[in-house]
Parts: structure tokens; C-alpha cells; sequence
């Protein structure tokens, strides 16, 4: 089993971790510590065996509007639900916080975080060319929690 919880400055070192060994991206260490000041409400770790195994960090924008800019399980704990119970967590975490939509990018080949992110419950609003440094296209995807 595992435990969706809020972020602690401990988990931050493993959290990087996971990052770098999942994403493209590479953020350095003081964009996380940033994520943690800034809203951490929104930055949340699945924990399993005392191991942090995957987490999602969100960010609040203007006017009731959340960005998830980073969300990534361990791949040696994939498909085993982890990232659900994260996002579901997360969006409850969300509506607590007032908030009316929550949007993201994800890169356009990515069919199994495209696929993930329509189960729960988020639509591909647009496309955008050339998003990313490396040339790749973004689809934006955006998942409404309340009407107004
Ligand atoms: C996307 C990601 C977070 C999913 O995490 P996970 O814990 O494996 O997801 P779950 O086990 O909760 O899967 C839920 C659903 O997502 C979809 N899904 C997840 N992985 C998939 C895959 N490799 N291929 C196709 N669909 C997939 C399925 O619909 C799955 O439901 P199912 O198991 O009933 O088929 C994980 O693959 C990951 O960390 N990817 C690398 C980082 C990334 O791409 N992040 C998102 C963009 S920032």
C-alpha cells in the first residue's frame, strides 16, 4: 500500500530524484524548494514503505485557475494506481482551495500521460507547435472543477 501526503522539505532530495530520472526537463534544486514556499497545499508525495515513490506538484495562477507543471511516478511503481491516487488527491486539494479549473501541458507524444490524463477527466483544449525547447509540439489539456 501506499500514502498520498503533502510534500515535507525532507522528500524534496527524492522528489528531484524521480524528476530526473523520469522527466526531459531539468529544473534545479531551488525550483522545488520555490514550488514548496509558494503553494505547498499543492505539491503532494505517494509514500510506500517509507520510500517516496512518485509526486505532483501544482501551482496557483490568477483568478481560480491551478497548472500542474510537473507530475511523475518512479517507474519501477508505474501502473500500479500511484499516479491516480495522486491527481485525485490533488484536485480534491484543489476544490479546497476554491479553485475552478486546473490546466497543463504535456508533450503530444505522450500517449501514456495523454491517456492517463483523460481518465481523469481532463479534455485536450488546443495544440501548440514548437512548445518546447526541443522543438516538440504541447497539447493543452484542462479539467473544469466548477462552472464559476
Ligand atoms: C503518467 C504517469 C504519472 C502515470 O502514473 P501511473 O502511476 O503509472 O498511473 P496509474 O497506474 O494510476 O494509471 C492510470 C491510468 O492511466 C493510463 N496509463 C498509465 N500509464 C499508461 C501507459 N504506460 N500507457 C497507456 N496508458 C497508461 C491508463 O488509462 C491507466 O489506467 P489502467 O491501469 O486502468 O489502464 C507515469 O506514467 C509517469 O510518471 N510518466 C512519466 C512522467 C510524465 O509523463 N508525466 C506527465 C507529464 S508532466
Amino acid at each position: 500500500m501506499f500514502e498520498i501526503r503533502h510534500v515535507q522539505p525532507q522528500d524534496i532530495f527524492s522528489v528531484i530524484k524521480i524528476a530526473y530520472e523520469s522527466l526531459p526537463e531539468r529544473y534545479s534544486p531551488e525550483v522545488f524548494n520555490k514550488f514548496y514556499e509558494l503553494f505547498s497545499e499543492g505539491f503532494l508525495v505517494a509514500e510506500k514503505l517509507h520510500k517516496i515513490v512518485g509526486f505532483i506538484v501544482g501551482i496557483k495562477t490568477s483568478n481560480g485557475i491551478a497548472r500542474i507543471p510537473l507530475l511523475s511516478v518512479d517507474k519501477k511503481f508505474r501502473k500500479q494506481g500511484i499516479g491516480s491516487a495522486l491527481i485525485t488527491q490533488f484536485l480534491k486539494e484543489m476544490s479546497l482551495q476554491n479553485i475552478r479549473q486546473v490546466e497543463l501541458e504535456v508533450r503530444i507524444n505522450n500517449d501514456a500521460a495523454i491517456k492517463f490524463y483523460k481518465k481523469h477527466g481532463f479534455d485536450v483544449t488546443e495544440t501548440v507547435p514548437r512548445f518546447y525547447p526541443t522543438g516538440e509540439d504541447a497539447c493543452i489539456m484542462k479539467r473544469v472543477l466548477r462552472s464559476c
